[in-house]
C-alpha cells in the first residue's frame, strides 16, 4: 500500500523545478576562468580600491578589536536587534529633527529591511500596491512583491540618453490614489546611477503630500554619491512631506559590511499609537522570518559610531571611496561626451546604452565582464583600465 502511494507521485522534493543561476553570480565565475591578464570585470555588485581589492575598513577592524576584547556574552538582543545601533543611525539617515514619530528595528541588511517593510505593508492591506520605477534593483520584484504586494511600473530612465524621464514619471504618478506607496531609491541608484535632483525630489514630496502617498525608500549607498548628508537630502525631503513613510537602510557598503547583513528598517507615522502598533508589528513579522538579526555587523557600527575618532575616521574612508568614484564618473566622461552622463550619476554603478548583443560582443573581443542590461560598476575601473574601457565602449556605441 504504502509502495502504490510513493510509485503514484514524485516525493515531495523532486517535484521542485530547476532554478537558473543568478546571472551576476555566473557573470563572475566567467570573468575568473577567464585566462586574459587584461580582462575587466565591472560586473562586481561591491566597491573595489584602486588594486581590486575590497578591503576591510580600518575603522571597522578597530571596532573589531574592541569587540574580541571587550564583548562578554553572546546572550540573545531580541527580535529589535542592536537599538543602540539603529538610534545611532536614525539620525544619519533623517537628520537631527525629523518630524512625527519614527520607529525602527535592526534587520539582516538592506535586503531584510526591503523584506520586513513589504511584509508589514501586506499586513496592514492586502490590497496595497506599490510603484517602482523602471529599472530598478534587480531583487525589488522578489523581495517586496513575494510578501503579497502588488507592483506597478512607472517609466524612470531611458538608456538610450541616459536621462531621468521625470515628466513621464509625474505623469505616471497621477494615476496613484492615497494610502498607494512609492518605491524611491534614497541615493546612488541601482543600477542605473541616475538620481532625482533636489528640485525633482521636491516636486516627488509635493506630490506625496497631495496625493497620501506612502514613500518606500531604499537607501543602502548613503554617503557613496555626495557625501552623507548630500545623499539623504532627498530621502528626508519625501519623508518629511508624507504622513507615513518606510525606510529600508543598509550599512552593507557604507561600512563595507556585506557578508555581515547589516541594516535597519524604519517607519515614520504621525501617531504614537500607529507608531506603537508598527513596532510591534514588526517584532511580529521578524520573529516569524529570522527571529533575531545577526549581532556582528550592527554591534560594529554601533562601536565606531560611539567613539569619535573611529566615527571621524569611518567619515574619512567614505570619503576617500566617494573620491575614487567620483574622479573614475569623471575621467570617463571627458574620454567622450557621449559618456558626459556618467558624470552627473552617482554611486557605483551606471548604465551604458548597450544591447546585451553589445555586452556580450564587448566581453568576447575585449574581455569586459559587465550585466547583460550594461550596468558596470565603476569601481571595477583604474587607472590603468579607464581609457581602454571607454574606448572599446564607444566603439561599440558606434555601433
Ligand atoms: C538598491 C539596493 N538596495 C538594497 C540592497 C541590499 O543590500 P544588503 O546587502 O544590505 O542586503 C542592495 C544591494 O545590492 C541594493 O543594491
Amino acid at each position: 500500500m504504502a509502495d502504490a502511494i510513493v510509485a503514484d507521485r514524485p516525493m515531495l522534493l523532486d517535484r521542485l523545478e530547476a532554478k537558473p543561476t543568478d546571472s551576476l553570480l555566473a557573470l563572475i565565475q566567467l570573468c575568473d576562468a577567464d585566462p586574459r591578464a587584461e580582462k575587466i570585470d565591472v560586473g562586481v555588485g561591491v566597491y573595489r580600491d584602486a588594486a581590486g581589492n575590497t578591503p576591510i575598513l580600518r575603522c571597522v577592524k578597530a571596532a573589531e578589536r574592541i569587540l574580541l576584547e571587550g564583548q562578554e556574552t553572546k546572550a540573545y538582543l531580541g527580535s529589535a536587534g542592536d537599538t543602540r545601533f539603529v538610534e545611532l543611525i536614525k539620525p544619519i539617515v533623517f537628520g537631527d529633527n525629523p518630524s512625527g514619530y519614527i520607529v525602527g528595528v535592526q534587520t539582516p541588511g538592506g535586503c531584510g529591511a526591503l523584506r520586513l517593510g513589504a511584509e508589514l505593508v501586506h499586513a496592514a492591506d492586502r490590497q496595497a500596491r506599490m510603484f517602482v520605477g523602471q529599472p530598478t534593483w534587480i531583487n525589488h520584484g522578489p523581495l517586496i512583491g513575494c510578501a503579497g504586494v502588488e507592483m506597478i511600473d512607472y517609466p524612470y530612465y531611458d538608456k538610450a540618453s541616459g536621462a531621468i524621464l521625470f515628466d513621464e514619471m509625474m505623469s505616471a504618478l497621477g494615476q496613484t490614489r492615497a494610502g498607494d506607496l512609492l518605491l524611491l531609491h534614497g541615493c546612488c541608484h541601482n543600477p542605473t546611477g541616475a538620481d532625482l535632483s533636489l528640485d525633482q525630489w521636491r516636486e516627488v514630496a509635493g506630490l506625496v503630500s497631495e496625493r497620501g502617498l506612502v514613500p518606500y525608500v531604499d537607501i543602502a549607498y548613503q554617503g557613496l554619491g555626495n557625501g552623507l548628508e548630500a545623499d539623504a537630502a532627498g530621502t528626508r525631503l519625501v519623508v518629511e512631506a508624507a504622513e507615513q513613510a518606510i525606510i529600508a537602510q543598509s550599512c552593507d557598503k557604507n561600512f563595507g559590511l556585506y557578508r555581515e547583513r547589516t541594516g535597519s528598517l524604519f517607519v515614520k507615522t504621525l501617531s504614537s499609537r500607529t507608531a506603537e502598533a508598527v513596532f510591534g508589528n514588526l517584532l511580529s513579522l521578524a520573529r516569524t522570518m529570522w527571529s533575531m538579526p545577526p549581532d556582528h555587523g550592527a554591534a560594529v557600527v554601533r562601536t565606531v559610531l560611539e567613539e569619535d575618532a573611529l566615527r571621524a575616521d569611518w567619515r574619512s574612508e567614505l570619503d576617500d571611496m566617494c573620491t575614487r568614484i567620483r574622479a573614475i564618473r569623471a575621467r570617463m566622461a571627458a574620454f567622450d561626451p557621449r559618456l558626459a552622463f556618467v558624470n552627473d550619476q552617482n554611486g557605483m554603478f551606471s548604465m551604458l546604452p548597450l544591447t546585451k548583443g553589445q555586452v556580450l560582443e564587448l566581453r568576447a573581443d575585449h574581455g569586459i565582464y559587465m550585466a547583460d542590461s550594461g550596468r558596470f560598476n565603476v569601481v571595477g575601473l583604474s587607472d590603468d583600465n579607464v581609457d581602454r574601457f571607454a574606448a572599446a565602449v564607444t566603439e561599440k556605441m558606434d555601433g
